[in-house]
């Protein structure tokens, strides 16, 4: 059961929001927002907003806010009956994967990932092919069936820790291209992305090289578009900018940078650094998040790059996702089973 009205909702919104919010809009979604609340009381569900979520819905309705990694985490400890993913589907699944008992929704069926599109099944099987023996860990950017097929999963969050607690000469990390890459410089480790010429070339070219991480070529269709030129421009204008970058950008760009790591490090990093200002290369949604819980901090944020996946979740699917129970995801049993060993593994890891 909910204990605050309508307009003591509105209330807490426009505190936090009225900076980064327009009224009128605020008015409309607390009514929603209000909704969303009594119904997941009625119907003993959670919710889980990632950090890129619209300032409204995310100021609202979550019970747990975070990372791919901390939701992770509370997708492992809820005694709710439904699940509410206010994220994209890899997060949604990686929670049903923790939870096969409870009903996991995701408010939108097009929230998806070009990380996760970017590698299938069928693919880590033709590494592990090449490259017997190695271990092979996945981003939890990947779908169940990708992890299924992993030893591991690791979040930006945990990604040099994983590796690191592996051991061993090498290591499969996929499939995110630049993320293996700032993962290889933070370890100390060499990398190669092997080409896709035939099995024998390919066995002679590798077998001369020393590495010890073998790496995918994906990108973040968003992390990626951010680049050194943008780093310097701002830094011309505002010499006392703080350049935030999630791992998930270029080498190049988390070098140009003053701190890179994870959705939820960038939000303790402002909060717990003084600086002139601040620029995060990051989904744009999560610089209004951060500028309406410090409202003593300047954000700047570059919000020509969009996530159009975490875009899809709205206030109002979210309600009708409780109201209609839709949409339920859904993980094969044997997928399940085999992908819940590699998150495991990382959430032992820590
Ligand atoms: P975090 O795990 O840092 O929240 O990142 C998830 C993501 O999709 C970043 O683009
Ligand atoms: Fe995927 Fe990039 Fe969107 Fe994160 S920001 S969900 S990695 S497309």
């Amino acid at each position: 059961m909910q204990s605050v009205t309508e307009q003591e909702l509105y209330e807490q919104m426009r505190v936090k929001l009225e900076r980064v919010v327009p009224e009128f809009e605020l008015r409309y979604k607390a009514e929603l927002a209000f909704k969303i609340n009594k119904l997941k009381g009625d119907r003993n569900a959670i919710i889980l907003g990632h950090n890129y979520m619209e300032p409204a819905l995310y100021n609202s309705i979550p019970d747990y806010t975070g990372d791919s990694l901390e939701l992770c985490r509370k997708a492992a400890q809820t005694d709710a009956d439904i699940i509410v993913f206010c994220g994209v589907r890899f997060m949604a699944e990686t929670a049903k994967i923790l939870n096969p008992d409870k009903t996991v929704l995701i408010p939108s069926p097009r929230a998806g990932c070009s990380l996760a599109e970017s590698i299938t099944a069928a693919d880590v099987r033709a590494l592990k092919e090449r490259f017997p023996g190695v271990p092979v860990v996945s981003y939890v950017n990947t779908y169940a069936d990708v992890k299924a097929e992993s030893d591991y999963c690791c979040t930006s969050g945990n990604a040099a820790k994983v590796v690191e607690a592996i051991g061993g000469d090498r290591v499969i990390f996929l499939p995110d291209e630049y993320l293996a890459s700032n993962v290889a410089k933070e370890t100390g480790k060499r990398i190669i992305f092997p080409s896709k010429t035939p099995r024998s070339a390919a066995k002679a070219e590798e077998s001369e090289l020393d590495y010890q991480i073998i790496g995918w070529k994906g990108r973040c269709e968003v992390h990626e578009k951010f680049t050194v030129e943008d780093i310097a421009n701002i830094r011309r204008q505002f010499p006392d900018t703080v350049v935030l970058a999630h791992p998930e950008c270029s080498p190049e760009v988390v070098a140009a940078s003053d701190f890179s790591g994870s959705t939820a490090a960038m939000i303790r990093y402002v909060r717990e650094v003084k600086a002139g200002r601040y620029l995060l290369l990051t989904e744009c949604s999560m610089g209004d998040n951060i500028a309406a819980a410090n409202p003593d901090r300047e954000m700047l944020r570059l919000c020509t790059v969009r996530c159009p996946h975490m875009n899809e979740i709205t206030l109002e699917d979210t309600l009708s996702a409780l109201e209609e129970t839709r949409y339920v995801v859904t993980v094969p049993e044997e997928t399940r089973v085999r992908a819940l060993r590699a998150v495991e593994r990382m959430l032992a890891i820590g």
